[in-house]
């Protein structure tokens, strides 16, 4: 039987607190205040990509306080060893028309920079009135395609981070902070 006091390996791989609650939330409040003045009086459409963002989204959108339609979108990008093919799958698609929208793209994190740099060919040919990317991390040292999100509101270093939407192997999405992941 295990000890109370003892942890668990799930709990043993949260390895320490990256980004707190409390800076997750100062950086959302900043962001949502940017973007409302941003489009202000513009029909603004917010597309979360699934799963890792849904949290991101849910708190962003909070601190959007001009009207604005939410969607979702699932996608996986396949490549040709590390050479992004441009050819992205959608298995869940928008359920909204995005010629009539600003859009603003809600991401997680940025790594190779594959699956955005794909996801916005995609959404340009759809002709959108204009087309931005908000993501809440970057990990610029990864990237494998030239990308650069228009806001991200931390950079970190190459280390991998679980928590607050962010999964390892579908777990710790839960956790309310960013958590380096490890040994
Ligand atoms: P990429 O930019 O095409 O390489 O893909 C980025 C996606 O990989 C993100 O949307 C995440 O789902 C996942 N990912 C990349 N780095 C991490 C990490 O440190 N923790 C959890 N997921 C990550
Ligand atoms: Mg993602």
């Amino acid at each position: 039987m295990q000890m109370k006091n003892e942890m668990t390996e799930y709990e043993r791989k949260i390895k320490r607190v990256a980004i707190s609650e409390e800076e997750i939330a100062a950086a959302i409040k900043k962001a949502g205040a940017e973007i409302s003045a941003e489009y202000e009086g513009k029909p603004l459409l917010l597309v979360s990509i699934l799963k890792g963002a849904f949290v991101f989204m849910a708190d962003l959108c909070r601190a959007v306080t001009i009207p604005h339609d939410i969607d979702f979108m699932c996608a996986k990008s396949y490549y040709a060893g590390t050479e992004s093919s441009g050819v992205v799958k959608i298995t869940m698609d928008l359920v909204h028309e995005v010629k009539d929208y600003h859009v603003v793209i809600v991401e997680d994190i940025v790594d190779t920079g594959r699956t955005l740099s794909d996801i916005i060919k995609l959404l340009k040919a759809r002709e959108p009135l204009s087309l931005k990317v908000v993501t809440l991390l970057d990990k610029p040292s990864r990237r494998l395609v030239d990308f650069k999100a228009d806001k991200a509101l931390f950079t970190i270093p190459d280390f991998f981070v679980i928590g607050y939407g962010l999964d390892c192997d579908e777990k710790y999405r839960n956790l309310p902070y960013i958590a380096e992941y490890g040994e």
